[in-house]
């Protein structure tokens, strides 16, 4: 009696315990969800990209979640800063090496309103300078995170929380990853003549003018406006018991001043990488 309670138990607790595990997402995934999303072609001509990029979230029952591809997110797990970067696969990327720097932007493809699109795309984070960290990332333990210090740390778009109007369709919002060109490890982007306005802001325009490579990986998570009064609803990702990743590595708050960044700044585990395949992104 006890024996096969306890046996249910287990079972039970092992299929809990299996479901809150993150799980990688392969590249080819990434890109077919953003074809699936509608995002390629619509939003950007094409993506190609050579690494999983991730990103982590707060959810609202506390856990600290994978973002991966089409996830769905309320207006409040949206709101808080993203407590890490991460990726896989980094070696795949081309021109990669020791000193490389990389850039990672935030916007909504679908601002104001999904069915006009007026202000697309609303930037709602840039900043560069990250480097890969010797640090595992707390969500999906094969993935190395990316992180920037305290003395490095210049967003040109400090993190705003995205805050979409109730019944305005469902909202894409796009994290993409760029190995930074080197002239940006000394000086910010404002110069090359980028502009701080955040809205209407022309991808292609900006590659541009930075100089930039296709992403090399990019995500993206959804806000449902028409859900919940609004506020969007909770959906899929992976969870972390526990509440790893407080020490956040992602984006400062905001209004913060650059806290508890990058306590791992390491970049041996980039050693030795070589550029073995091309991209073909276009934004
Ligand atoms: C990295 O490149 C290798 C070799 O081309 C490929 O087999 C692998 O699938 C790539 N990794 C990912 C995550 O796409
Ligand atoms: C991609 O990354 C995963 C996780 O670190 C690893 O298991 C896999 O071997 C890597 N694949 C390649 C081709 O590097
Ligand atoms: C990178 O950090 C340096 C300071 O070491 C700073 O001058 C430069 O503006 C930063 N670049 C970016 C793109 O944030
Ligand atoms: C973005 O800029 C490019 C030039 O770099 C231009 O051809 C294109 O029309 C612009 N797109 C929008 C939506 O303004």
């Amino acid at each position: 009696m006890f024996s096969s309670l306890g046996l249910v138990a287990l079972t039970l607790a092992s299929t809990v315990l299996a479901d809150d595990l993150a799980v990688s997402v392969s590249t080819a995934d990434f890109k077919s969800r953003f074809v699936q999303s509608g995002i390629v072609p619509e939003v950007i001509a094409a993506l190609d990209p050579s690494v999983s990029f991730y990103a982590s979230y707060r959810a609202e029952d506390g856990h600290t979640e994978l973002l991966v591809p089409g996830s769905s997110l309320t207006v409040a797990e949206a709101g808080r800063a993203p407590l890490e970067f991460s990726v896989e696969n980094l070696s795949n990327a081309t021109s990669v090496n020791a000193q490389t720097r990389f850039l990672i932007y935030l916007l909504d493809a679908d601002a104001p309103d999904r069915s006009a699109p007026n202000a697309r795309n609303l930037r709602h984070f840039l900043a560069g300078n990250y480097t890969l960290s010797s640090a595992m990332s707390a969500v999906l333990p094969t993935a190395q995170r990316l992180t920037v210090t305290q003395q490095t740390f210049f967003p040109f778009t400090p993190f705003t929380a995205p805050s979409p109007r109730p019944n305005t369709g469902v909202h894409r919002f796009i994290y993409a990853l760029y190995t930074q060109p080197p002239n940006f490890n000394t000086v910010g982007f404002e110069s090359v003549g980028m502009e701080l306005q955040t809205a209407n802001w022309n991808l292609s325009r900006w590659r541009t003018q930075l100089g930039l490579g296709p992403a090399i990986g990019a995500t993206f998570f959804s806000i449902d406006t028409g859900a919940n009064g609004g506020l969007g609803v909770s959906a899929n990702g992976s969870t972390l018991t526990g509440g790893a990743g407080a020490a956040g590595t992602g984006v400062p708050a905001p209004g913060a001043a650059a806290p508890g960044l990058a306590a791992s700044l390491s970049v041996a585990g980039l050693a030795g990488l070589a550029a073995t395949l091309g991209v073909m992104a276009m934004f």
